[in-house]
């Protein structure tokens, strides 16, 4: 092939292309990023947590004892937080009876390192009594102990540290009471010293750090369909996820699985800063999921949100720029500060809606959601939604009434098979430009293997080209643990001790790390006429204006090779090019990303392996 650039006809691009799409799906958050190694920490499981109310899900749920001398029930007289109102009590008639807790699937522990161990705790006589607090592999030995002394007839903090003699896969906590007598526990916690930054209640270093290397320029959270909801009393409010861990709303997750909010907005933000990337967070345009109520006993309430409870639904929203961007000393802003960030976080987006089905309950509530945000923030930038599907009534709806409001970009989801990414390579070359940009919030082809990401590499070289109007793009979902995958495909699956970043990972990542705020078109000719095997090649060349980086792209999803030649002129003559490639066989799941560099003339030859994807970067 040969490709002649027409630097001439360049155009400004966005350069927020790349981002990512957390949800809470696939146990994304708790067991996941999450650092938090005690699953129902709050004894706040339910049965309503998953779909046919199962009552195994109740405040007992990963708790266990041993030793016939200890009875553990559940009380809610007297409880640490409203919104945490179940708590375990202890009766031991005899001493050696210990409380269980085995994690997410076992408890990860790693030789050497330290864990911060915190409960409250009170009893009815305020007499001292200590709990023997350790950390036992499956074969029963003690990886570490430590005694923590009680004594307070109101709920108070304890905590104490441990250190992991060796390493575990499956250990288990237990307590146990070193004294005859009631104890009453709640909020107990097994927090690693090691997260992410550093950061207290923090995320898994390991899989925050797999995330940040795609080097997203935006965080979507914390959905998809969590954003909206299993009906209208499970939308996500972000008040119910700041603040002391003991007071936030636990909640079931639309995706059948207990929402401890311990990730929760003040988390999702400094992780956002950490990684240098824009918030996205994404609030329901005031109806829950268009999903919710469907199956036995499955759903809660339908509809919207009363009109009575609307003013006060929007000041929730307002509410929440606040607390991102206010003052220290403005009401909202003060809880931040107090969370530990004083300054502003310089929140720039909202997405308000959720794939929701275009009705006049949406439109009226999305319409003062939106009227609400412009008046009050027109700094910030809403993004619309436009329905499930990108084709059929309620799309054309939603783009009819974002266009109508000028809502300055909309929420675009699709989910397809390989082949459709490759035959609609020009999906996005007719846009309107004059309408509302596009957030594509959600897409993937069916599948993990390499033809799949190479599908997906090939539609976002076509992205690129129209990243004028595209202006961000997240591929969905981005977490799943293995053993609790409710959709498939992923971009990360993990388990306890494990991070499996996909084929579909490499090529979000080589994007994200090869992303341009200019493009520069080119014009690709092949020996061959046949548009079959026209449409396997893709090529998209960007420049980063700041430092005049050059990324050039290409995409050959032929069984055979292809020689390329590019002529750079200026672009190329006498500097460095760092070559990125990764290449295989359509149907492998795994391949290596291979990095070499070489020295490129005004003239750029190569020849593309077969099923392959090559990036250059020819700096300045
Ligand atoms: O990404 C998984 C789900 O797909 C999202 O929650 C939802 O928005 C979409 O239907």
């Amino acid at each position: 092939a040969t490709i002649t650039l027409q630097p001439e006809n360049k155009k400004a691009i966005s350069d927020l292309l790349i981002g990512v799409f957390f949800e809470d799906i696939n146990y994304a958050a708790d067991g996941g990023l999450y650092a938090e190694l005690i699953q129902n920490r709050d004894f706040e499981y339910t049965p309503a947590d998953r779909k046919y109310r199962d009552n195994t899900w109740n405040s007992k749920h990963s708790w266990a004892t041993s030793g016939q001398q200890l009875v553990f029930s559940i009380d809610s007289t007297t409880p640490l937080h409203a919104n945490n109102p179940h708590y375990a009590v202890l009766d031991a008639t005899q001493t050696g009876g210990a409380l269980i807790n085995s994690g997410y699937d076992g408890i990860p522990l790693k030789k050497g390192d330290e864990y911060e161990c915190s409960l409250f705790a009170k009893n009815s006589d305020g007499k001292s009594r200590s709990l023997l607090v350790k950390l036992v592999a499956q074969d029963g030995s003690t990886l570490a102990q430590a005694t923590v002394r009680t004594r307070a007839t109101q709920w108070k903090k304890y905590s104490t540290k441990l250190v992991a003699a060796n390493d575990a896969k499956d250990a288990r906590l237990e307590l146990q009471p070193q004294a005859t007598g009631r104890i009453m526990l709640d909020m107990i916690s097994l927090f690693p010293k090691k997260t992410f930054k550093n950061r207290k209640n923090g995320l898994r270093p390991d899989l925050a750090a797999t995330v940040a290397a795609i080097r997203p320029r935006f965080v979507r959270f914390p959905g998809g369909c969590v954003a909206h909801g299993d009906g209208l009393e499970n939308i996500y409010r972000w008040k119910n996820t700041i603040g002391a861990l003991e007071a936030r709303k636990p909640q079931p997750n639309i995706w059948r699985y207990h929402q401890s909010a311990g990730l929760g907005y003040f988390e999702y933000f400094q992780y956002c800063e950490d990684i240098g990337a824009q918030p996205l967070p994404v609030l329901a345009a005031g109806v829950p999921c268009q999903n919710s109520g469907i199956g036995p006993k499955g759903g809660g309430q339908q509809g919207g949100i009363p009109m009575s409870e609307m003013d006060e639904y929007i000041q929730d929203i307002l509410d929440l720029v606040e607390w991102a961007n206010g003052p220290a000393t403005s009401k909202w802003g003060k809880l931040r500060a107090e969370a530990g960030h004083p300054a502003p976080f310089n929140l720039k987006y909202i997405g308000i809606g959720n794939e929701d089905l275009i009705t006049d309950l949406f439109e009226e509530r999305f319409n003062m959601i939106y009227k609400a945000l412009q008046q009050k923030h027109p700094e910030i930038t809403v993004i619309g939604t436009v329905g499930p599907f990108h084709h059929g009534t309620d799309y054309e709806q939603g783009w009819a009434l974002a266009s109508k409001m000028n809502v300055p970009m909309v929420d675009e989801h699709y989910y397809e098979s390989a082949g459709w990414f490759i035959n609609n390579q020009h999906y996005y070359d007719n846009y309107d430009r004059s309408k509302p940009k596009v957030y594509l919030g959600e897409y993937a082809s069916w599948g993990n293997t390499l033809f799949n990401a190479l599908a997906e590499a090939l539609y976002l070289t076509n992205v690129e080209r129209n990243a004028d109007v595209v202006h961000m793009t997240s591929y969905a979902p981005l977490l799943a643990k293995e053993k609790h995958t409710q959709w498939n495909p992923d971009l990360i699956y993990f388990n306890n001790t494990e991070v499996k970043p996909t084929v579909n990972y490499e090529v979000q990542k080589l994007f994200g790390n090869h992303a341009g705020n200019e493009y520069l078109p080119s014009n690709v000719k092949l020996t061959s006429d046949d548009e079959a095997v026209k449409k396997r090649l893709g090529v998209s060349v960007v420049r980063n204006i700041a430092d005049g980086s050059v990324f050039i792209k290409m995409v050959n999803l032929l069984p055979v090779p292809t020689s390329i030649k590019l002529d750079l002129g200026s672009l190329g003559a006498g500097t460095k090019a760092e070559r990125s490639v990764m290449q295989g066989q359509p149907g492998d799941k795994e391949v290596a990303v291979k990095v070499s560099a070489m020295t490129v003339t005004n003239e750029l030859t190569d020849v593309l392996g077969p099923y392959s994807f090559t990036v250059y970067k020819i700096s300045k």
